[in-house]
């Protein structure tokens, strides 16, 4: 879901969805604005696609004005539906809302009994009601008073009809920044929607809102006091935002990777060593944490499992990894001394950031790699890594996850080093090691036609299975993901060896099994259970390294990937785990920078 707001010169409905259009890559289910018109506000939303909405408006007229709001939403409280999309609010008062009212009920059956009708299923129309309630004509006092009583997470775009060249913003957990241009400001729910415009923003902590006018942008805290602002520019490159030629941004991104993967280890690379200084991160810090927890959620917990293997494999240390929403329920024993990595692309994802306050709260440090700067996890951490993979677009995440890979390799050569596991030399070896994969990264990319072969092969598919052991097991689960994700497909990964405890039962004539063999001390555990499998009729994809001795009629299609050190095989094969998921999505016709039901940033529990 998306917010955008805009006060300037321009036709807002146009910047307005277009901004939209530049946040779809959240997730989303419908679409609206308000724009105030002469002296009132009119809103145009409906369910769908940004497209009905332009739709919508072409039959039935554009709000035309200089100020307003838009919004893409993705149902929490409430089906998708015309009424339940935003904005919300009456003649008086509208707005748009990211996040959730956790209060929401108690609010609606106060306003119910004084009075107020509502016509949505949603929380964020208790809020509009709220702040009609509270309006006495000074919008600062309303918005305060309704900032009270409200609990949960909230970006909010408002604006009162009384004030038609103004948009209000505040925010409390849900992301939202400030756009500053000339002769025109913003807000949106991050910079590739306004990247056209501008690349200077400024963040809002928790409650500070923003009064944003044509002429400047002024920000109060909840007394009402103003606060000086610090100017940021956003780097990212507008192009990043765009296509470029590609059919879709999942596939521009594959294409990317060797790039931001350069980008994201260099910096930190100094004569073939690692270093975090920088990062405030020492040699000493790193070798003094006990046990270390990697908590995130979806692709990026992927990336911590990989972490995981390296990080233990080389420095000893204990790692867990836990998904997000599990971590902060089950009373994790976390302690002082006890490192807690989150790993997120977005630095929004709300799991992942209340496990990062609990992880506070138990005196551990915390370490937060992340690609979006200045995001909230980000700022909530002890230390940060970033990532430097740029916007990424496809909700299906590629390219930051090879990057927190990248990441996850130099933290465990590091620690390995800190821990005295590895000596100056070894360090250097697997240093340079890492610095020769972007090349390897690209070969694999030239995998391209027998990935789409392959593909071809699993379209028909009800279920299939992804296996490996090791590395290749931690790597399976996201190939299996990414698949699941964009094809519709389903699909588990599993544990090679714990097939037969269970899974096997599964297999039957022409289901497929996706099986990766890159590791040199499992590749021939791994081709027995192949056997296995294929001895029950299963149809098999091997991934294999090169070298690996196949014997004939062990699998139907066989993808060798090019030659790479086996620990960081995982981010070789990566690669054509991906193309195979967007060559099944592309055959298959789907929305595949979109599917269906899915969020890029989910900030909501
Ligand atoms: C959503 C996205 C996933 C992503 C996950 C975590 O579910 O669809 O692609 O891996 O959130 O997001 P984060 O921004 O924290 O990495």
């Amino acid at each position: 879901c998306g917010i955008a707001g805009y006060v300037g010169s321009r036709d807002s409905a146009d910047v307005l969805i277009g901004a939209l259009s530049k946040l779809e890559y959240r997730g989303y289910d419908s679409a609206g604005i308000a724009v105030s018109e002469n002296g009132s506000i009119k809103v145009k939303k409906c369910q769908g696609r940004l497209k009905n909405l332009v739709d919508k408006m072409d039959r039935e007229g554009k709000p035309v004005g200089h100020v307003g709001i838009g919004h893409t939403r993705w149902a929490t409280h409430g089906e998708p539906s015309d009424i339940n999309s935003h904005p919300h609010g009456n003649k008086r008062v509208s707005i748009v809302h990211n996040g959730i009212i956790e209060n929401y009920k108690q609010i609606k059956d106060f306003l119910l009994k004084e009075g107020y009708n509502f016509v949505s299923e949603t929380d964020t129309e208790t809020v509009a009601k709220l702040l009609d309630y509270y309006y006495d004509g000074d919008p600062i006092a309303t918005i305060t008073k309704v900032l009270a009583e409200i609990k949960g997470s909230y970006a909010l775009g408002i604006m009162f009809r009384d004030f038609p060249d103004v948009v209000y913003a505040v925010r409390k957990e849900s992301p939202l920044i400030v756009g500053i241009g000339k002769g025109e400001n913003f807000i949106a729910s991050d910079m590739t929607a306004i990247l056209e415009y501008t690349r200077n923003y400024i963040l809002l902590e928790q409650n500070e809102i923003a009064i944003v006018e044509k002429s400047g942008v002024k920000v109060v805290d909840i007394h009402g006091e103003e606060v000086s602002k610090e100017m940021n520019v956003a780097d990212w490159d507008i192009d990043a935002a765009q296509k470029g030629g590609y059919e879709h941004f999942m596939l521009k991104e594959i294409h990317e990777q060797p790039e931001v993967v350069k980008t994201t280890i260099t910096p930190r690379i100094s004569n073939h060593i690692p270093t975090f200084e920088n990062e405030g991160i020492s040699l000493d810090k790193l070798s003094s944490y006990n046990n270390i927890f990697i908590v995130a959620c979806g692709t990026a917990m992927h990336a911590g499992m990989v972490g995981k293997y390296v990080i233990e494999k080389m420095a000893r240390v204990s790692v867990t990894v836990d998904i997000a929403s599990e971590f902060r329920y089950r009373d994790p024993l976390i302690n002082e001394g006890d490192l807690v990595i989150l790993i997120s692309q977005s630095g929004e994802t709300a799991d992942t950031k209340a496990a990062l306050e609990l992880a506070k709260e138990r005196g551990a440090e915390t370490l937060a790699i992340v690609n979006v700067k200045g995001s909230s996890i980000a700022r909530a951490a002890d230390y940060v890594l970033y990532t430097h993979a740029g916007p990424e677009i496809s909700v299906a995440s590629t390219k930051a996850y090879m990057v927190q890979v990248s990441v996850m390799y130099l933290l465990a050569f590091q620690l390995a080093y800190a821990k005295g596991k590895i000596s100056k030399e070894q360090l250097v070896e697997y240093t340079k090691l890492l610095e020769n994969i972007p090349e390897q990264i690209e070969e694999a990319i030239n995998l391209k036609p027998a990935c789409q072969f392959a593909a071809s092969k699993l379209l028909n598919a009800d279920s299939l299975l992804y296996i490996g052991r090791g590395l290749d097991y931690a790597l399976s689960m996201e190939g299996s993901l990414k698949l699941k994700e964009i094809s519709y497909i389903h699909s588990e990964s599993y544990a090679a060896g714990e097939l037969k405890h269970g899974t096997i039962s599964l297999i039957d004539d022409g289901m497929p099994v996706i099986a990766i063999a890159t590791q040199k001390d499992l590749v021939e555990k791994t081709i027995s259970n192949i056997k296995e499998v294929k001895a029950r009729g299963a149809f098999v994809v091997l991934i294999a390294a090169p070298g690996v001795d196949v014997e004939d009629g062990v699998s139907d299609v066989t993808i060798c990937l090019p030659e790479a050190n086996q620990l960081l095989m995982p981010m070789v094969a990566a690669v054509p785990l991906q193309l195979i998921a967007y060559y099944t999505s592309v055959l298959k016709g789907n929305d595949v920078d979109k599917p269906r039901n899915l969020a890029k940033s989910v900030t909501v529990e």
